[in-house]
Order: structure tokens, then C-alpha cells, then sequence
């Protein structure tokens, strides 16, 4: 098959990525090297959870042989060790996203993340009604007839957390539609986002269009209407350079395990100023300065937001995955995957009877393409790749809404990361052009 070219919009990263250096880059990862169903493994379902390379497996490890103590509790060597690192790998992630120190907070993941942030909202508005904490709670505080904007496109884990907000507040929930092709209806998002708008959240890359948002767009929109931005950036921060500070948002959250470190540990990234005044979600231990039987004094952050005993060896190896992936070259990995992803879309679009979702091919989109096969269930095209021994995801990839827009239930979805060849693509193209006929659909 006949290599597409990638759109002129993205520039092309010197030295660029090539399947030889992709075949040096699998030797990192040993999950890859396995047959499945008595082929090798094809693995495209990075969007849903990535691999993790020896240096991170191997960070985790080394930190239980050699480290292992709770950090902030104790004055002994290993819990001075075990501090030291894990404050190191805050840095060294807040240098990956182009954020300050005490910017990052820890979660379980970014639905964790924006679960906090969603009750940390909530209690501003709890406090400022009780005169408790800074002033500027008032302004942060969401009541009836404040309104909170998402996309259509999320997947749910940047939806339910603002539905539920809008449930304990009172605000409304409205949404930004996309169009019959998936795109963010942007003509209509200056009304949507207007005065009443507290909130606008919204996704940077979608895990089913694969189509990047205008960020600077929706954040100048935001701005004007005196919004705060919540930016999800689970399916950018892994695949693309990442300079939270220049995009202007002031909340973001991503997961660790989509970008090669283990489950377990994600990031809330929040500007300081916001952080230093938003009420905590969880409280217990290592988050207060004084408590007395009545009540408690809290840290600032990012200790505010890190109650009880830490995700340590997790926030150690997720340090790892981003200095893997910073050496490799954000920006080289965004265009091998743009480049995967352009094959992906021209190959599908040139079999019958195969819907792709998201722009078409030549339109920027990030390594990932969801489909739709006529006359074939996603779950058995699933199961027929699988045979096969390709792993992708079938399913409404946790984003109902934008599914039932869509007017489908369903679709397959393949997703790259750095550690695909363009075989990997040709074998899974392969595999789509065969489905139908066995399925005789
Ligand atoms: N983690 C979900 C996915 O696979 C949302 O895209």
C-alpha cells in the first residue's frame, strides 16, 4: 500500500521516526513480543491503555528494592529517599507539560482529576456561602443560572463529573454539537459560551474523531466570557508536545497509563492562583498544617489535593514514561503517529462498506481512526482481529453521546503510538478488507 502523505499543516520533524527506529523502539517494550491466537501481536489500542518500556517497568521495580517508604511522614532514610524521588518525578512531569511545580497534583487518573476538580467547584460554593476561605471563592462558586459548556464529543469522563456538578449546583450543562462529519460546530460555540458561562471544558483531542480542537479558539471564546478552561488532555499530552502555560488553560488532567507509565497515576494541572484558593475534594492525612477536634488548616498546593498515602512508585514511573518519550521526541512521535493515522484513514476509506469517523483523509487528526463496518457488529470485528492477533477497541469508547449522534451504537477504533510500524497499519488494513466477506455482510 502506497504511503499517504501527512498534512502540510503539521511540519515535518527532523530527524522523522521510520519503521526501522520503530523496530528499535519494541525491543523496549516486552509485552509486544508475543503471539497472539498464533500470530504476532498487533497492538492498536493504545487509546485505550499504552505499553510500558523496560525504563519504566524497571523505575517501579527499583523503587520497591531500594526506596520504598510513605513519603512527607518520616524523618528516616528511605522516607527521605522515597520524598526526594517522588517530588523529583513531580518535576519532572511539570517540565513535560511545560507546567510549575506545585502546578502538578497527583491522581489515579484524569476521571479522577476531573472528578476533584468537579467537588472541589461544588465545595467553593459550600464555603463562600459559609464565609469560609478566600474571597474569590464567591467568583468561583457555581448557582442557578450559571452555566458549565462541554462538547459533544466527550467521552464520558468529561461529561458526567460537569452533569453532576450541574445537579448539586444548580447551573445548567450546556454543549458545544459537532456536525454530521464530527467537527465542533465553532459558528455556534460564541453563543453557547457567553456571560453565564463558568466553566468550559472540553477535550484537545478526541478519542474517537481522532480530530485536534481549536484550542486557542475556545480558550479566547472562554476569556471573553470570564469562563474558566478545563482542557482534557488525555489523548494529547501522550502523542504531542504539551505546553500547558502558552495553551492558557487553567485546569488539565491526563492519565499516566495512556502514556506508557502504569495504571494508577494521572495528573490535575491547575494554575497556581486557582489552586491557592479552591477547596480540597478528599481530606485526611499530609494535607493540613493544624488540626484540633473542631477543624483543620490545609497545605497550599499540590499537598491540598493529595490526602492519605501517595501513588509513589506509580508518580516515580510515570516520571520515567515522560522522560522516554521526551528523548524520543514529542514532536518526532506526533508526526510518525499523523503519519500512521493518515494511513489508516486513506486504507479504511478504500474499503467498501467501511465508514470512518472524524475528518477524512489529508485533514489533520492524531494516529487513531474509529469505524464503522456495515452489515457487521463492532464486537465481532473485534473478535475477528483479535483471531488474528490485532488488539483495537470496540465499543462506544466511553463517549455515548457523540455515538448517538453519530447514529451508530458502536464502531471499532485502532490506535497508534510510537511503538507501531507502518506494517502494523498494513496488516490491520488487511484484516478490515476481509471482514465483511467472512461475515458475508
Ligand atoms: N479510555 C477511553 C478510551 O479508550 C476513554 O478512549
Amino acid at each position: 500500500m502506497a504511503v499517504v502523505s501527512t498534512p502540510a499543516t503539521l511540519e515535518r520533524a527532523l530527524p522523522a521516526m521510520d519503521d526501522a527506529e520503530v523496530l528499535r523502539i519494541r525491543n523496549d517494550f516486552p509485552v509486544l513480543n508475543q503471539l497472539v491466537n498464533g500470530q504476532p501481536l498487533v497492538y492498536l489500542d493504545s487509546g485505550a491503555t499504552s505499553q510500558n518500556p523496560l525504563s519504566v517497568i524497571e523505575a517501579e521495580q527499583e523503587f520497591y528494592e531500594q526506596r520504598n517508604a510513605a513519603v512527607h511522614r518520616g524523618a528516616h532514610h528511605l522516607a527521605v529517599e522515597a520524598t526526594e524521588v517522588f517530588e523529583d518525578a513531580r518535576q519532572t512531569v511539570a517540565d513535560f507539560v511545560g507546567a510549575d511545580y506545585s502546578e502538578v497534583i497527583w491522581t489515579s487518573n484524569a476521571t479522577e482529576g476531573l472528578n476533584l476538580l468537579s467537588y472541589a467547584f461544588s465545595n467553593a460554593g459550600m464555603w463562600a456561602a459559609q464565609g469560609r476561605g478566600d474571597e474569590r471563592l464567591r467568583e468561583l462558586a457555581l448557582n442557578p443560572g450559571d452555566e458549565i459548556v462541554v462538547t459533544e464529543m466527550e467521552h464520558h469522563a468529561n461529561l458526567i463529573p460537569w452533569q453532576e456538578l450541574a445537579f448539586r449546583t444548580g447551573a445548567a450543562l450546556r454543549y458545544i454539537p459537532v456536525d454530521d462529519a464530527g467537527a465542533l460546530r465553532m459558528d455556534l460555540a460564541g453563543d453557547i459560551i457567553g456571560p453565564r458561562t463558568k466553566v468550559v471544558a472540553f477535550t484537545h483531542a478526541s478519542n474517537v474523531l481522532g480530530v485536534i480542537n481549536p484550542v486557542a479558539e475556545l480558550v479566547g471564546l472562554a476569556r471573553r466570557a470570564g469562563a474558566l478552561v478545563v482542557l482534557d488532555a488525555c489523548q494529547s499530552a501522550p502523542h504531542l508536545a504539551l505546553n500547558i502555560k502558552e495553551l492558557d488553560v487553567d485546569f488539565a488532567v491526563f492519565s499516566g497509563h495512556k502514556m506508557l507509565a502504569p495504571t494508577g497515576i494521572g495528573v490535575l494541572y491547575g494554575k497556581q492562583e486557582l489552586l491557592d484558593i479552591l477547596p480540597p475534594f478528599l481530606t485526611g492525612g499530609s494535607m493540613i498544617t493544624t488540626v484540633t477536634m473542631e477543624r483543620a488548616e490545609y497545605l497550599p498546593a499540590p499537598q491540598r489535593f493529595e490526602a492519605g498515602t501517595q501513588r509513589i512508585s506509580q508518580a516515580v514511573a510515570l516520571a520515567a514514561a515522560a522522560n522516554y518519550l521526551t528523548e524520543t521526541g514529542l514532536d518526532r512521535i506526533h508526526y510518525w503517529e499523523s503519519e500512521l493515522g493518515q494511513r489508516m484513514v486513506a486504507g479504511l476509506e478504500a474499503i467498501p462498506g467501511i465508514r470512518v469517523l472524524g475528518p477524512a483523509a489529508g485533514q489533520d487528526r492524531i494516529g487513531l481512526a474509529a469505524f464503522d463496518v456495515e452489515g457487521v457488529h463492532a464486537h465481532d470485528v473485534g473478535q475477528f482481529l483479535d483471531s488474528k492477533g490485532i488488539a483495537v477497541r470496540v465499543g462506544h469508547h466511553c463517549a455515548q453521546p457523540l455515538h448517538r449522534r453519530l447514529g451508530l451504537t458502536a464502531t471499532t477504533r485502532a490506535s497508534a503510538y510510537l511503538y507501531n510500524t507502518t506494517d502494523d497499519v498494513d496488516q490491520f488494513l488487511n484484516a478490515v478488507a476481509g471482514v465483511r466477506a467472512y461475515f458475508r455482510a
